[in-house]
């Protein structure tokens, strides 16, 4: 397994993800419309800023706790071609669900971030984010899937060509548990039809089911206010454009 999975992939991740759009996953929107207009916000695992830059537009600051040095190179380099925002956005080097801030915000978010984090560290990380929302704010993710363990061989994903080179993804999962896969990416570079080089980064994805998700947001001091999942609890890909989206409210007084 990887000790660190986006150590080199993050160039790769942007040009996939930026040629995705807007309404590729994870979906920025969603967690754009939720933003208070001047308000504060935290966001866990930013990665190269896809949500962050478009929540910066709207929030006065916007703070980002990523753990990947390579992610946040892409995510600041990008935030010097932005000068208007370099004011808002503030990025640490962090991790959930272990990290303390000393400040509260109105809305703390992580799009395709879930997935990293284990099942049994769920609990902690919803605590110590009530620990970092005034009261009433809102915690907004995505990944909450009903969906069995995937498991499929590899196969190709995404491309995406810059100049005469195409950056091909593949991807495989394998089940290792009712609730853990192992994740596969394969990064290939093409000059033409020549290979130049073959990528590979391994890594767990966590399922965060619906039902334990609500009762440890219970736990943790939230009510579930919002999000795909309320409305549709099993995960129809072909359906829904926001997988697992999932939105709560910070309850005055708990825990
Ligand atoms: C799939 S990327 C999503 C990036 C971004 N949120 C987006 O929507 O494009 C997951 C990101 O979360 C970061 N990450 C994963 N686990 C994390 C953790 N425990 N704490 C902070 N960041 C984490 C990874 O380094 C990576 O940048």
């Amino acid at each position: 397994m990887s000790a660190e999975p986006y150590a080199f992939s993050a160039g790769y991740y942007e040009l996939l993800r930026t040629a995705a759009g807007p309404d590729g996953w994870p979906p920025v929107g969603f967690f754009t419309d939720l933003v208070p207009e001047g308000g504060s916000v935290l966001e866990l695992g930013p990665g190269t800023g896809r949500i962050t830059l478009a929540v910066a537009e709207r929030a006065a600051s916007v703070y980002c706790l990523e753990r990947s040095a390579t992610m946040r190179a892409v995510l600041l380099s990008k935030l010097a071609q932005r000068p208007h925002l370099l004011d808002r956005v503030t990025v640490l080097d962090g991790a959930a669900p272990d990290f303390k801030l000393n400040r509260r915000f109105d809305l703390v978010c992580f799009g395709g971030v879930l997935e990293h984090i284990p099942t049994d560290a769920r609990l902690r990380l919803f605590t110590t984010i009530r620990e970092h929302l005034v009261d009433g704010g809102l915690l907004a993710m995505d990944m909450v899937l009903d969906e069995p363990v995937p498991e499929w061989d590899e196969h190709v994903r995404g491309e995406v060509r810059a100049g005469d080179c195409r950056y091909e993804l593949s991807t495989a999962v394998r089940k290792l548990g009712p609730d853990l896969g192992r994740l596969r990416y394969v990064y290939r570079t093409y000059l033409g039809d020549e290979l130049l080089s073959t990528e590979t980064v391994e890594r767990d994805h966590n399922l965060h089911r619906r039902e334990p998700v609500l009762k440890d947001l219970e736990a943790a001091g939230f009510e579930a206010v919002g999000g795909s999942v309320l409305h549709a609890p099993t995960y129809r890909p072909e359906e829904d454009d926001n997988p697992g989206t999932l939105v709560a409210r910070a309850v005055a007084g708990r825990p």
